[in-house]
């Protein structure tokens, strides 16, 4: 049993009072992720996947399919949802907007546990700041007062404050420093060998992926392409998309260097996905089929599954 599984999962936008137009954001995936394992999601800007993420979590209410975590059916009115939702926390990509800039770091990190009144409020702000390698002195500032790690860092030790067992990391500190980013991907990683957290880690940056993943999906336009362990997908991935997506990261061994492929065309709008394989109209592989039936995800070969005729 994973620590959590998804079943089916749509969610559809819709908009327009007489001319209904409908954007299917998620269009029926499925995967799960198991205790302490990295799942990523990648993919070109407005595939989805910070929609999946929210769906999980609840921000937004899917249209349609099944969330469990381990094992419990979430995704219904559940009377035990609300001690189960503080298990699964999202980490967001602008801590700024999140923290609220008239709270100092004390209240803001013994906040969401509801301690901060409390005589171990002090000794829960001890613990959490040494978690996120934060120095104690801090407690007292406000969040304007602190560096943009710093504050990533206060995000960090919020979600944590809920011991939470699944953390969705959306763009993790993808606005900071290339240094502080990587200080912030080596917490990340201390924190989940340290209390077995399950990651759905969502990124544009694949080098980041390569570093932090154990198995990657890659979406396009609602949908998984290709699911595999990290290192299949990075050496051996089976679907022209990944190819090409792959093939747009810099390789520092020239002699290893990939032929870039260059993606031709537009990403189609999600209001009016092409016909048969979505990806179709820009694959360099294409054939007459392509445009008629859509693949299934199928497994090519053990834990490695690919949506394409010919893989
Ligand atoms: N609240 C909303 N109302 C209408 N459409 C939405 C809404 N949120 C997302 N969408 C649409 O759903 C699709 C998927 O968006 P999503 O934010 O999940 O993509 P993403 O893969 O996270 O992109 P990015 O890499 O830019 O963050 C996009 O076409 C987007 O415009
Ligand atoms: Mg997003």
């Amino acid at each position: 049993m994973g620590l959590i599984e998804v079943k089916n999962l749509r969610k559809y936008f819709t908009s327009g009072l007489f001319r209904k137009s409908c954007v299917k954001a998620v269009d029926g995936v499925s995967f799960e992720v198991e205790e302490g394992e990295t799942f990523a999601l990648v993919g070109e800007s407005g595939c989805g996947k910070s929609t999946v993420g929210r769906c999980i979590l609840r921000l937004i209410e899917p249209t349609a399919g099944e969330v469990y975590f381990r094992g419990i059916n979430i995704s219904g009115s559940n009377g035990n949802l609300r001690g189960l939702r503080k298990k699964m926390q999202m980490i967001f990509q602008d801590a700024d907007g999140t923290l609220n800039p008239r709270m100092r770091v004390f209240d803001l990190i013994t906040e969401p546990s509801r301690v901060h009144r409390l005589v171990n409020g002090r000794e829960k702000a001890a613990e959490l700041m040494e978690m996120v390698n934060l120095t104690p002195d801090l407690l007292g500032r406000y969040p304007h007062e602190l560096s943009g790690g710093q504050r990533h860092r206060i995000g960090i030790a919020r979600a944590m404050s809920l011991n939470p067992e699944f953390i969705v990391a959306d763009e993790l500190a993808a606005s900071l420093d290339l240094s502080v980013q990587a200080q912030m991907l080596d917490l990340m990683k201390r924190l989940q060998a340290e209390f077995a957290i399950g990651y759905l880690f969502i990124s544009h940056n694949l080098n980041v992926v390569k570093l932090m993943a154990d198995r990657v999906a890659v979406m396009y336009l609602g949908k998984f392409v290709e699911v595999g362990d990290t290192r299949r997908i990075f050496s051996a991935s089976a679907h022209p998309y990944t190819q090409a997506l792959l093939s747009t990261v810099l390789n520092p061994n020239p002699s290893a260097r990939r032929k870039r492929i260059v993606l031709e065309g537009e990403i189609p709008s999600p209001l009016n996905p092409p016909s048969g394989c979505r990806f179709h109209p820009r694959c360099p592989e294409a054939k007459a089929i392509c445009s008629e039936i859509e693949a299934d995800l199928r497994e090519i070969e053990d834990r490695h599954l690919v949506s394409c005729h010919f893989a």
